[in-house]
């Protein structure tokens, strides 16, 4: 889970509006905003609401943030959202996070299903989830409201027998969080 000291990393990153520019918050203009968000994880962590993982490079620090949200343990699915400060675009980081959060959902978690959205005119984001096993299942509209402008979006599907035919090793250290855990 990020951290308060990642604050400025957060910071650093998310006060760049072409990082933000698909949200409905940012770009941060206070390094205060970082630290307000970050404080509210754990308690939306322990209601089982947001799952908020840092991405870190391994010359250190943060550099994106990578979550699961509107978890359904009936019907065992969350979404997925990530985003990476610019200049880990196109690095390969997206894919690797991407590996690793599959894992953690459909191995450790138990779910079955995880959507992603894109917004509609955002190419990068679209090509990126199709890339990494996404299957577009069509456009939700008017679906998300930013400020007072209304926005449709892409939905994209993952299940776990697809994710199961491509996936990779990976090594887990400790136990996954607990209001999350559906099987
Ligand atoms: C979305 C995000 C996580 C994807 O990570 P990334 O490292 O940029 O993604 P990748 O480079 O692996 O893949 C992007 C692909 O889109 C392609 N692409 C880029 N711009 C494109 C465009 N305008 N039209 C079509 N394809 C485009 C790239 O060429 C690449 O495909 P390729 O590897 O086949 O060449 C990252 O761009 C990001 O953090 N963006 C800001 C936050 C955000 O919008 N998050 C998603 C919210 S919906």
């Amino acid at each position: 889970m990020p951290r308060d000291d990642d604050a400025v990393a957060l910071f650093l990153h998310a006060s760049d509006p072409a990082v933000t520019a698909s949200f409905s918050w940012g770009p941060y203009a206070h390094a205060a905003e970082a630290l307000a968000w970050l404080r509210t994880l754990p308690a939306a962590r322990e209601r089982g609401e947001q799952l908020e993982l840092a991405i870190a490079h391994h010359d250190g620090g943060l550099i994106g943030i990578i979550a699961l949200s509107e978890l359904s343990r009936r019907d065992r699915r969350a979404m997925v959202g990530t985003w990476l400060g610019r200049p880990h675009w196109g690095t390969g980081a997206n894919a690797e996070a991407k590996a690793l959060v599959f894992h953690l959902a459909f191995a450790l978690l138990g779910l079955e299903r995880l959507g992603a959205y894109a917004a509609v005119g955002h190419e990068r984001s679209q090509r990126a989830l199709e890339k990494v096993g996404f299957r577009r299942e069509g456009v939700l509209r008017h679906w998300h409201r930013h400020g007072d402008t209304v926005h449709d979006v892409v939905v994209y599907g993952l299940l776990a027998s697809e994710w199961r035919r491509g996936a990779v090793p990976v090594a887990v250290d400790g136990e996954p969080p607990a209001p999350f855990v559906v099987a």
